[in-house]
């Protein structure tokens, strides 16, 4: 299959990417490396385009025809969109709204999308289920759905297919590709610990212990992130069976609270990481733990590496080779290719 993959010089894209391009399709990277690295595309093409510009989009579909497009371009971080929800509304709805209308004109019918947990807000039942009724909590998860709802209008007035895989709190890495997160300023928890164990900062803030939990931290569903990619194989296999647009969770159903975590990463790693208790992070969740039988039952996903242990021994490794991430980005020009097609 020939392929567009929004986003795939970032963390969980170039995961993505790289398996697409391993398996023999053929692969173009449309990224405008605002936050990915040009040296996380090992292998397939990359365009710089920014999707809230339909001409760098143009070029990005040219030399088609394309089969379909794997979307994860967006600005992901629940808190950055409590303070700037003009930014998500902005890359993700509309440079969302750009894209599929590019689809349109170059008659790419099938998509798969990267959406989040974030939709659910504070759900009444844990695991969550995907009837479970959407309620954002923060501007991250509203522009996430606003993008699935535009996918459902479309499929209905267009005939665009499309599956939505609502992702829970991604880690790991793959040292072995040489891929990895890194990310600036980094947010996320487990980088921030692998930080602390390396001395690159002080200590570990813990956001909030007084949530109605076992411990007061809040708890998330951690998927390693090669799980996660190989869900978006099967998504997009589905889709060219002539699959129906469907919606899934990936996580695997567990757990952990802050506190968990972070007793994980000392065990894992055999360092000490200090922490500390500071305020809750405005529109974080107190808990966010999925079902994902519904993926399991009709695409027959299997999460092949649930230890959170493992998640984190991984992106130790890929750290420990890379301890100031990605060297500094070779950005290139708009629409033009710094390497490959
Ligand atoms: N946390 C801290 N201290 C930190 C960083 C994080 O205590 O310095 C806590 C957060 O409060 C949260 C947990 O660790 O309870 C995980 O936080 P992350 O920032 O790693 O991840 P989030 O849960 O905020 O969000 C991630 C993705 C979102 C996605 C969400 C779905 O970034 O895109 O998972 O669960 F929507």
């Amino acid at each position: 299959m020939r392929i567009l993959v929004t986003g795939g010089a970032g963390y969980i894209g170039s995961h993505v990417a790289a398996l697409l391009h391993e398996r023999g399709d053929t692969v173009r990277v449309v990224d405008d490396l605002s936050k990915g690295h040009v040296e996380a595309v090992k292998g397939p093409g990359l365009i710089r385009a920014d999707l809230r510009r339909p001409q760098e989009l143009e070029a990005a579909f040219s030399g088609g025809p394309w089969d379909a497009v794997i979307h994860l371009a967006a600005s992901s971080l629940v808190g950055e969109s409590m303070e700037a929800p003009a930014r998500y509304y902005e890359n993700n709805v509309v440079g969302g709204f750009h894209l599929v209308e590019a689809m349109r004109r170059h008659g790419v019918t099938r998509l798969v999308f990267s959406s989040t947990a974030a939709v659910y807000g504070e759900p009444e039942r844990v695991p969550i289920v995907e009837e479970e009724p959407p309620r954002p909590t923060n501007p991250y998860g509203a522009t996430k759905l606003a993008f699935e709802e535009m996918l459902h209008w479309y499929g209905e007035a267009y005939g665009l297919r499309s599956v939505s895989l609502r992702y829970f709190n991604v880690a790991g890495a793959d040292p072995d590709r040489g891929l990895g997160e890194d990310h600036h300023p980094e947010t996320h928890l487990i980088p921030i610990l692998l930080e602390v164990a390396l001395g690159q900062r002080e200590r570990f803030q813990v956001f909030g212990d007084d949530y109605p939990t076992a411990d007061g931290t809040c708890i998330r569903d951690y998927i390693h992130v090669l799980d996660l990619a190989e869900a978006h194989l099967l998504a997009l296999d589905h889709l060219a069976r002539g699959g129906a647009s469907r919606t899934y969770n990936l996580g695997n159903g567990a757990g952990f609270s802050v506190r968990e975590v972070c007793e994980a990463a000392r065990r894992v790693i055999g360092r000490p990481i200090p922490t500390v208790v500071g305020p809750r992070r405005p529109g974080d969740p107190p808990v966010l733990v999925a079902s994902s039988e519904r993926i399991r039952a009709e695409l027959g996903w299997v999460p092949r590496r649930p230890s959170v242990e493992e998640m984190i021994e991984s992106a130790w490794h890929w750290r420990l080779a890379h301890p100031d991430g990605f060297p500094a980005k070779g950005r290139g020009e708009p629409g033009k290719a710094p390497q490959g097609a």
